[in-house]
């Protein structure tokens, strides 16, 4: 009951349509009993006085005709109450959901997996839709009912209420067995249920490698794997609840089994009047269907904590503690003696180095040295262990985190569009921005062309992550993205990476008309591609190995030398390749 309210509370305001639904839908309940009543009526009205008048008899007709509609309208009521305070819950959920995550560090963020967060923030929450709008207010209400004829049927005969209770009681043993074994099975069950999603989602969106590799790859029997083994628990649980389900469908509703024995022996002893005994067994039938539906009120409670626990784990994850200071003025980048890791092994150490504003610098290095590593410290997408990013001379934890993201524009190695349309990928960066605008940041960075052609031009959607478009293309719409946003600060990692030369040319020339006046930082494999750059950076192992102007490090740097061959004679491949095509 506490984890209920507590999940309630995130409905705000709308928490007091609670006491509505569970209102409504007990009256609604109440009113389907109450036919018994005027049933009853009927029947000691023929046992008594003998035949009743036929505008009597409509009367009544007619009183349950009414019980009839007031039920369904009073039901439709509750659950509209209980759907809109259901939905205004889990929107409030998920709003939590989303607003920490952009306060959580990306490591955090990373640590749920794409599954994982699948079957939490989806299918945890939209089960919990189920239990919120009707299991919970439609077990109150007939845990309420079930109370009340419960109660009646004491004031109208305690002997037969004994009798009624006496299967039902009998009935809920099997339950409590049943909801037991369930509290046992439950965490295993949904660890099972995880692992199936998780792994399904891994292998959808690893398909076309799995497609490469065949069924004998691991991915596919990871696959069969998990959903036999959810398979297995499903279907063990079902069989092993399969008696005491039985037990209890037979036990509940058969209030008859008991009363109709006793209330004839009491009858015939001349201590149950007639019409008593009657109202007794219609009463007592009446009160089998609350019970039945209690038995899916109870495990309810557990499973929400279940749930919701899933869920809120997650907000205890502390946020990344929120600076205080503004945007300074100044746009330059410094790392001050930086050493960070992801784990436990330090990926940057020691680093020290200067980004000037109006400035270029590139950061090259062999794969895995760090470049990119370096460039996320800067966004704050993680903390760094020692030292300190600075932009403009101030402690990047310092800034607020909304002013720190308005100075910055980055493009990813991993480019990644929402399956949206093009013009609002692109017009993610700056929301306010015209139709006109965002044609001419396209134009700039070589996207136009390709987009005019496509079906719907700039209202094309991309698919999911922009899987409907080339990896040039989609980094190209990136880069326009990228521009639009107009930030002092520009990190382009392997921005350019997939476009042909000439492509990349063009890109070259709009993004140099774009950096004037900032700070611009450019990871590159390429080496031809950041040659002009005010200030090449040679990282190796998290360290800075060498820096300076290119002809500088071509003549100091050794590693800078075999990596600028190395790049040189794949241009080389590059063109022979041209030649024989
Ligand atoms: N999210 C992460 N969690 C743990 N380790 C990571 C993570 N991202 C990168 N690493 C590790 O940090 C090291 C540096 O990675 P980084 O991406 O910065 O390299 P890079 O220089 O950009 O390489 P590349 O040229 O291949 O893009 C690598 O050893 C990598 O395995
Ligand atoms: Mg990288």
């Amino acid at each position: 009951m506490k984890d209920y309210l507590r999940v309630l509370s995130y409905a705000g305001d709308k928490k007091p349509l609670m006491t509505k639904a569970i209102l409504f839908l007990t009256l609604s309940v109440l009113f389907s009993v109450v036919p018994f009543f005027i049933v009853s009526l009927v029947l000691n009205r023929f046992l008594g006085e003998g035949t009743p008048s036929l505008p009597w008899l409509l009367s009544m007709a007619a009183g349950i005709f009414v019980c009839l509609l007031l039920k369904n309208q009073l039901n439709g009521m509750g659950l509209d109450a209980s759907h809109q305070l259901a939905y205004h819950t889990l929107a409030g959920m998920r709003r939590r959901v989303a607003d920490k995550m952009l306060k959580i560090s990306m490591g955090d963020v990373q640590a749920y997996g794409k599954g994982a967060a699948k079957k939490n923030f989806v299918e945890n929450i939209e089960e919990m839709e189920l239990i919120l709008a009707h299991a919970i207010p439609e077990g109150f209400a007939n845990l309420f009912t079930f109370g009340i004829v419960l109660l009646t049927m004491f004031v109208v005969d305690w002997r037969m209420a004994l009798a009624a209770l006496a299967t039902i009681i009998l009935g809920m043993i099997p339950v409590m067995f049943m909801i037991v074994d369930g509290f046992k099975r439950m965490h295993s069950w949904y660890a099972a249920n995880e692992k199936m999603t998780s792994t399904i989602i891994e292998y959808i969106s690893g398909m076309e490698v799995i497609k490469v590799f065949g069924q004998q790859s691991r991915s596919f029997k990871k696959y069969s794997d998990a959903t036999d083994h959810y398979r297995n628990e499903t279907i063990t649980w079902y069989k092993d609840s399969f008696i005491y389900m039985t037990s209890y469908v037979i036990l509940l509703p058969a209030a008859l089994l008991v009363m109709l024995p006793v209330g004839i022996w009491l009858y015939l002893g001349g201590t149950l009047a007639l019409s008593t005994f009657v109202l007794s067994l219609l009463l007592g039938m009446s009160v089998g269907i609350p019970a039945m539906r209690l038995i899916n009120f109870i495990p309810q409670f557990p499973q929400l904590k279940f749930k919701s626990a899933r869920i809120e784990g997650m907000f205890e994850i502390p946020d990344m503690p929120e600076g205080m200071k503004p945007a300074p003025a100044r746009h330059d980048v410094i790392f001050d003696n930086v050493t960070f890791a992801y784990g436990d092994t330090d990926i940057i150490k020691n680093l020290s180095l200067s980004m000037p504003e109006n400035s270029v610098t590139a950061l090259i290095g062999e794969s895995g040295a760090g470049k990119s590593t370096l460039a996320k410290l800067i966004m704050r997408f993680w903390d760094v262990r020692e030292g300190a990013v600075k932009i403009g001379g101030t402690d990047i934890r310092d800034i607020k985190s909304d002013s720190l993201m308005d100075k910055i524009s980055y493009v990813s190695q991993d480019n990644f569009l929402f399956n949206a349309t093009v013009m609002e990928n692109i017009r993610f960066a700056k929301p306010n921005a015209t139709d006109e605008e965002v044609v001419e940041m396209a134009k700039l960075a070589q996207c136009h062309e390709f987009i005019q052609e496509m079906t719907n031009g700039y209202h094309t959607i991309v698919g999911s992550s922009g899987d409907k478009l080339s990896g040039g293309q989609k980094q190209r719409i990136c880069i326009a993205r990228a521009m639009l946003k107009n930030a002092p600060v520009i990190i382009l990692d392997e921005a350019t990476s997939f476009a042909d030369p000439e492509n990349e040319d063009k890109i070259q020339e709009a993004l140099s008309r774009l950096i004037a006046g900032k700070t611009v930082i450019i990871v590159a494999h390429r080496l031809s591609t950041i040659i002009d750059a005010d200030n090449i950076v040679l990282l190796e192992n998290g360290r800075v190995a060498g820096q300076g102007k290119h002809a500088e490090l071509i003549a100091h740097s050794p590693l800078y030398k075999k990596l600028w061959d190395a790049h040189m004679e794949s241009m080389d491949w590059d063109i022979g390749g041209t030649e024989h095509a």
